[in-house]
């Protein structure tokens, strides 16, 4: 029997609009087993983000109940939702996100810092996980000395370098041309692979049809969920 790592149980969010209020998540019902590499789909607009959001506890459900690795994260503190954030999830987005002025290898060792681990064993944890993504001969290059797909790497290797249950990754090829898009695509299914549990949106078929279990979100509702075996 597989763990479950994440379990949203009747998650709605809704954002109050003048007189009007907007249901942008419409009661979700989702489980994700650990080792699944779920590929989330829909047009733009229909609620991806913000599941993200909520999923990435950078945002807070409307009602719902949400556990997390064994933790029941609705209604935490900030304080405590920043502490299982940084232990337990890791962050890809469409545009790297990574700091300018930062070395790959300093963006990468970031998290460590939050996670109050000593300097030398960041560096060495940081290295291997730029050997992972195959960019430790680019480390201490700055992002704008890095192609599109090698600052998305670095992202990669910065959001798995406190070792998180899971990897959520926000439109990870969105700003990439398609064969550098397809790289990262086949670095997700190697640390698939390798047991880590990923989650990716995307509005591209193609690119989700990766993942080894699709699901599509129409208007803030699963609209229709696709298993196939993994
Ligand atoms: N802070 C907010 N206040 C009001 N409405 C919001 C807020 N954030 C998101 N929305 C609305 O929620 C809906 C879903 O937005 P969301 O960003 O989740 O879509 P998406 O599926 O990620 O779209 P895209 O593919 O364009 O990124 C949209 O209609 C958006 O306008
Ligand atoms: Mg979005």
């Amino acid at each position: 029997m597989t763990e479950t790592i994440l379990s949203l149980k009747q998650i709605s969010k809704s954002y109050q609009m003048g007189e009007e209020e907007q249901a942008v998540l419409k009661s979700i019902n989702l489980e994700i087993k650990k080792g699944e590499f779920l590929a989330v789909l829909g047009p733009s607009g229909s609620g991806k983000s913000t599941l993200m959001n909520i999923i990435g506890l950078l945002d807070e459900p409307t009602s719902g109940h949400y556990f997390l690795a064994g933790n029941q994260v609705d209604h935490l503190s900030e304080k405590e939702l920043a502490a299982i954030r940084n232990k337990e999830i890791g962050f890809v987005f469409q545009q790297f996100q990574l700091l300018q002025k930062l070395t790959a290898l300093q963006n990468t060792e970031l998290p460590l810092i939050y996670s109050g681990i000593p300097a030398k064993a960041r560096k060495k944890r940081a290295i291997e996980m730029l050997e992972r993504v195959g960019l430790k001969d680019k480390m201490l290059n700055r992002p704008h000395q890095l192609s599109g797909g090698q600052q998305q790497r670095v992202a990669i290797a910065r959001a798995l370098v406190t070792e998180p249950s899971i990897l959520l990754a926000d439109e990870p090829t969105g700003a990439l041309d398609q064969k550098t898009g397809q790289q990262i695509i086949k670095l997700f299914q190697e640390l698939h692979g390798e047991g880590k549990t990923i989650v990716m949106i995307t509005h591209d078929l193609e690119v989700a049809a990766n993942g080894s279990r699709i699901i599509r979100i129409l208007d803030g509702e699963i609209d229709e969920v696709n298993k196939h075996d993994d």
